[in-house]
């Protein structure tokens, strides 16, 4: 299949989990795909089983000038960017926790990876959209934890996935007029070492997976279809949308 054909992208948290399976699928769909996270190692590593299709780009999405350089080597190589998708994130399990209980320097660098990483790629992502007056599609990765449930015990990674989804809504509004759609993924429980703290314990396991209605938790995989779908065309008509893609969780 060649749904993202001729498509430059750039994918965040491609060095492990959802982000790496978007990549990999945004690559096996003939887009050329930007291989963003802080873990260098991992993206090279992704970027010579892709081959041609994809190359790293080791970035701290906390820093703008990381950041700014991530995107400055997008433009020297393509010159414009069709699709972004932010997976990069971090769930401090054991140190995040009830607001009464959080470390500030906790709740801090939570929302620096998980808010302000968002922030600061959407922000030079699309100037880069905007310079090549073509469009685009970003796509924003949400979670349950930033709507109505499963956040207890996780104030900042909560909090700080509330603020990408009302981002996410906010980016559709001021950039639609330009032909660029915003849209948000909200995965259930997905097997990554985000989460391998809570799905290898037996017991927390087997509560998440009796609130599956499908009846088991995801993989990465299970997520890069609705990714290939919103970077593509096939989603022309939407912008400013969340799509749960959650086994089920969310009307159980
Ligand atoms: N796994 C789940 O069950 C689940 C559920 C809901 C939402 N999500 C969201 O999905 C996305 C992907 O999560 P995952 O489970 O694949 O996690 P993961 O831990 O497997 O991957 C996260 C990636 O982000 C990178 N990263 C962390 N901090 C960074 C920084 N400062 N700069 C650049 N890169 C950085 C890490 O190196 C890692 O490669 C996240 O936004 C997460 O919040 C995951």
């Amino acid at each position: 299949m060649s749904r993202l054909a001729g498509k430059v992208a750039v994918v965040t948290g491609a060095g492990s989990g959802i982000g790496r399976a978007a990549a990999a699928a945004f690559a096996a769909e003939g887009a050329k795909v930007g291989l963003l996270d802080r873990n260098a190692a991992a993206v090279e590593a992704l970027s010579v089983a892709l081959g041609e299709a994809a190359y790293p780009l080791p970035t701290d999405v906390t820093s703008e000038a990381s950041v700014a350089a991530a995107f400055e080597e997008v433009r020297r190589r393509h010159g414009r960017l069709d699709v972004l998708a932010t997976y990069a994130a971090v769930q401090l399990v054991g140190e995040d926790a009830p607001a009464d209980e959080l470390e500030l320097a906790v709740w801090e660098r939570t929302l620096a990876v998980n808010l302000t990483g968002v922030f600061l790629c959407c922000k030079h992502g699309l100037r880069l959209m905007l310079e090549s007056g073509a469009g685009g599609s970003v796509i924003n990765c949400g979670s349950p934890t930033g709507e109505t449930m499963c956040g207890a015990g996780f104030s900042a990674y909560s909090a700080s996935k509330a603020g990408v989804m009302g981002l996410t809504r906010t980016l559709a509004a001021d950039y639609a007029k330009h032909g660029i759609r915003v849209n948000g993924i909200v995965p259930g429980t997905i097997e990554t070492p985000l989460t391998a703290a809570l799905t290898s314990d037996p017991a927390a396991r087997a509560a998440l997976v009796a609130g599956t209605p499908l009846g088991r938790l995801g993989t990465p995989d299970d997520l890069a279809g609705v990714a290939v779908f919103l970077a593509s065309d096939g989603s022309r008509f939407a912008t400013g949308a969340h799509f749960h893609v959650d086994g089920g969780i969310s009307v159980r």
